[in-house]
C-alpha cells in the first residue's frame, strides 16, 4: 500500500507521508526553463510530454511520496469553452460566460478537448519512479470554479459587487459544472490518479450562511461521487471559519488546513485524517526556523494520521535547498 493510502485508509500515525501543494512549478530552475520555451500556459497543460515531465520533475530532486499532476483548476472552464488565458503578473483571465453554448456541450467535445491532461495522468502514473507513490488528481470545487467563471479573475480579496445579482445563471452554472467536474474525475481516476484532491481555494469569501449553498452541497455530491468510485477524496476548503462543521457534513476522507488554522484546536475538533497547515513563508526563513516549525506540527499530529503538505501552494521566490531540507526533517522525524 502506498504511504498516502496508509495513513487515509488504514489510519497509520506512525509514518508522515509528505507532497507540497504546487510541488511542480515556477520555485524549480528545471520548471522555469521549460516555462520560457512555453509562453502560452494553457498549450502547456495540453502538452502531454511535457505536463508530464513537469510533473515529474519535484520527484527527481525530493523524496515526495506523490506527484500531483501538472494541470490547472481552470482547464475545467476552458475544457467549457470559456476563454483562459494566464497572463504575466496579472493571473488568470477570462473571458464571458456563453450559458446557452456551455449548455450545449456534450461530454465527448469536453473530453477531446482536455484529453492531453488525461495522457499526461496515464503516463505519469505508469512511470517507474511512481512505484508505491500516488498519482493525485485534482478539480477545482465547483464555488471556486463559479467564482473565476462569473468573476473573469481571481477575486482576490472581494467579489464583484453584483456577484449574486444573477441568481438563475449561477444555477445553470452549478448544474453543468456538477456534471463536468464528474467527467472530469472519472477521466483522471480512469487514467491512474488514486488520490482525488479538491481545491476550494475562495471558501473563505463566503458569509457562513451562504455555506451550505455553495460549498457544503454542491461539494458533498462530488465527495460522494469520489467515494464511489473507491478512491479517497482530501478536501481543501481554504480559509472557512469552520472546519469542523465542513467535516461533519462534507466527510471527505483527509481535510487539507490552511495556515490560520490553529493545529492544536483542530486535533480536538477533528477525528479524520489531517493534512497540511505549514505557512508556505517560513520557507522563505532559516534552516532552524523552518525545522522548529515543521516539527511543531508533526509533534501536534504524532498521534493523528496525518500528510505533511503546506497552508497553501509554495511560494515562487521558494530556495529548492529550502525544499529538500524541508523534506529531509519531515522524514527523519
Ligand atoms: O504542483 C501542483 O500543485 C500542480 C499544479 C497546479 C497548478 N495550479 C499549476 C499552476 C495546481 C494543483 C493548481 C491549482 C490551482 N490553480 C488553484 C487551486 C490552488 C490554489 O493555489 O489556491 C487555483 C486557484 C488555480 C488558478 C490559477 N492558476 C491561478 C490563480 C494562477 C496564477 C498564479 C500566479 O501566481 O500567477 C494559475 C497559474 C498556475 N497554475 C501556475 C502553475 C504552476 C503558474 C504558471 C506560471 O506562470 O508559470
Amino acid at each position: 500500500m502506498t504511504p498516502l493510502h496508509q495513513v487515509i485508509i488504514n489510519k497509520d500515525t506512525k509514518i508522515n507521508p509528505i507532497w507540497i501543494m504546487r510541488q511542480a512549478g515556477r520555485y524549480l530552475p528545471e520548471f522555469r526553463e521549460i516555462r520560457k520555451q512555453n509562453p502560452n500556459f494553457i498549450n502547456l497543460c495540453l502538452n502531454e510530454n511535457l505536463s508530464s515531465e513537469i510533473t515529474l520533475q519535484p520527484l527527481k530532486r525530493f523524496a515526495f511520496d506523490a506527484a500531483i499532476i501538472f494541470s490547472d483548476i481552470l482547464m475545467l472552464p476552458y475544457g467549457l469553452n470559456q476563454k483562459v488565458e494566464f497572463e504575466k503578473g496579472f493571473g488568470p483571465k477570462l473571458g464571458e460566460v456563453n450559458i446557452d453554448e456551455m449548455s450545449k456541450l456534450d461530454e465527448v467535445d469536453f473530453v477531446q478537448k482536455i484529453h492531453p491532461v488525461y495522457k499526461a495522468i496515464k503516463k505519469v502514473s505508469t512511470n517507474e519512479i511512481i512505484n508505491n507513490k500516488n498519482t493525485i488528481g485534482f478539480v477545482g470545487a465547483p464555488w471556486t470554479l463559479l467564482v473565476y467563471i462569473i468573476n473573469q479573475q481571481s477575486p482576490k480579496k472581494k467579489l464583484k459587487e453584483d456577484f449574486f445579482k444573477n441568481d438563475f445563471l449561477i444555477n445553470r452554472i452549478l448544474l453543468i459544472l456538477e456534471k463536468f467536474l464528474k467527467i472530469h474525475i472519472k477521466n483522471q481516476i480512469d487514467n491512474g490518479a488514486n488520490v482525488i484532491q479538491i481545491f476550494d481555494s475562495w471558501a473563505g469569501l463566503l458569509e457562513e450562511r451562504d455555506l451550505p449553498n455553495y460549498v457544503y452541497s454542491p461539494t458533498l455530491t462530488l465527495v460522494n461521487y469520489v467515494k464511489s468510485l473507491n478512491i479517497p477524496v482530501i478536501c481543501f476548503p481554504r480559509e472557512i471559519k469552520n472546519y469542523k462543521e465542513f467535516c461533519e457534513i462534507v466527510k471527505p476522507d483527509v481535510v487539507s488546513i490552511d495556515y490560520n488554522v490553529d493545529p492544536r484546536k483542530i486535533l480536538n475538533h477533528i477525528k479524520i485524517p489531517i493534512q497540511g497547515g505549514l505557512d508556505p513563508k517560513i520557507l522563505l526563513s532559516d534552516k532552524e526556523n523552518l525545522k522548529k516549525e515543521a516539527i511543531k506540527y508533526l509533534d501536534i499530529f504524532k498521534d493523528h494520521p496525518y500528510i505533511f503538505n503546506l497552508g497553501h501552494g509554495v511560494l515562487p521566490e521558494t530556495d529548492p535547498n529550502m525544499m529538500d531540507y524541508l523534506v529531509k526533517t519531515v522524514k527523519d522525524y
